[in-house]
């Protein structure tokens, strides 16, 4: 297995490339380090390069031998997608299309997607299963869903053979405490209410405390980054082993509250969040939870933490070691 991971020196990438180096397949990283940390890779084979670029794709894909692709590089943030769309589609959707372009002219048709929970917009059942209608509230998601699509239509027409899988909301960090969540600028609820915590950012902002559900604060499904990780690396086995293109949630299956959230930070600490309560921000479901039989029973996927205290305490780990990030 000689694997190229895109974005691999992102957050959920440099954890699954730490995952897959496990397996002893040979992993290279592929990341533009926009948004990603050199830092964060310590044991793969590194390549500085950008997902349009044909050309040094193309090279690498040959240099390695490459037989698989794991494709997280993209642009994942909801609110900024709702601002600037165009770096969105561009990113993620011309992005990912020249990937494939390169992918196929190369005879590797392998390729674990990240997809994302937010193509699903505002379920109308509580627990979220694959097949529920999908109406994106934002465009992130929407980038994600053209892409599923067009990795459908590929699948049928070209061979591409893919899994990709729909996160819910990315959290936690590695045990040994050297990587971990480090987004410039942060805008997700977990580090930034251990910041908060910190003292490295101002009040906490609730956004929006007139939703429908227990305490008016928006419910997400929060999953450890190595869980997450884990599912990339079955995925991949999976495709090796002939399995056919599929779609997967990846979730606890359990929501908390954005208030919920709070309390266990603070309950993990000692510490209070400086917070207040901000207006609702654009874009944001008020309950995604996921389903996530499929995997487990296809896969075999099962995730290790389950307790969001449990999850709070490996971030707070990492933030306490790191409260700059990577570049302290
Ligand atoms: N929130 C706050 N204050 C903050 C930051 C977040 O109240 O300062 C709230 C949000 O409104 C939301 C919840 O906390 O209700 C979680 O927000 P995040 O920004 O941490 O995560 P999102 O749910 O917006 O998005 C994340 C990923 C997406 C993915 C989605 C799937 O960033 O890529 O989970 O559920 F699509």
């Amino acid at each position: 297995m000689n694997i190229l991971v895109t974005g691999g020196a992102g957050y959920i990438g440099s954890h699954t490339v730490r995952l897959l180096e496990k397996t002893g397949g040979k992993v290279v990283v592929y990341d533009n380090l926009v948004t990603g940390h050199k830092e964060a890779i310590k044991n793969s084979l590194f390549v500085e390069g950008d997902i349009f670029d044909s050309e040094k794709l193309t090279d690498t894909l040959k240099r390695f031998d490459i037989s698989s692709v794991v494709h997280f590089a993209a642009y994942s943030l909801v609110g900024v997608s709702m601002v600037n769309p165009r770096e969105y589609y561009h990113n993620n959707v011309v992005g990912t299309l020249n990937l494939l372009d390169v992918m196929l002219a190369n005879g590797v048709n392998k390729l674990v997607f990240s997809s994302t929970a937010a193509v699903y917009g505002e379920p109308e059942t509580s627990l979220i299963t694959e097949e529920i209608a999908k109406n994106p509230t934002n465009v992130y998601g929407r980038t994600k869903l053209i892409m599923e699509n067009v990795m459908a239509d590929y699948s049928r027409t070209y061979g591409l053979n893919y899994i990709a899988l729909r996160y819910f909301n990315a959290c936690g960090a590695d045990v040994a405490g050297d990587i971990g969540e480090d987004h410039q600028p942060e805008t997700h609820l977990i580090p930034l209410v251990l910041k908060a915590c910190l003292g490295k950012t101002d009040k906490l902002k609730i956004f929006g405390e007139d939703y429908p559900t227990t305490d008016g604060t928006c419910v997400r499904d929060y999953i450890h980054v190595n869980d997450l990780g884990q599912a990339h690396v079955l995925a991949l086995k999976a495709l090796y082993n002939g399995h056919g293109s599929a779609v997967y949630n990846l979730g606890n299956g359990n929501g908390f509250t954005v208030k919920e959230v709070i309390e266990a930070a603070e309950a993990v600490t000692g510490l209070t969040v400086p917070k207040e309560i901000a207006p609702r921000r654009a874009g944001d479901p008020a309950i995604l939870v996921a389903g996530s039989q499929k995997i487990r029973q296809e896969l075999g996927w099962q995730p290790e933490y389950t307790d969001i205290n449990k999850i709070i305490e490996t971030a707070w780990h990492w933030h306490q070691q790191n409260p700059d990030g990577f570049a302290g």
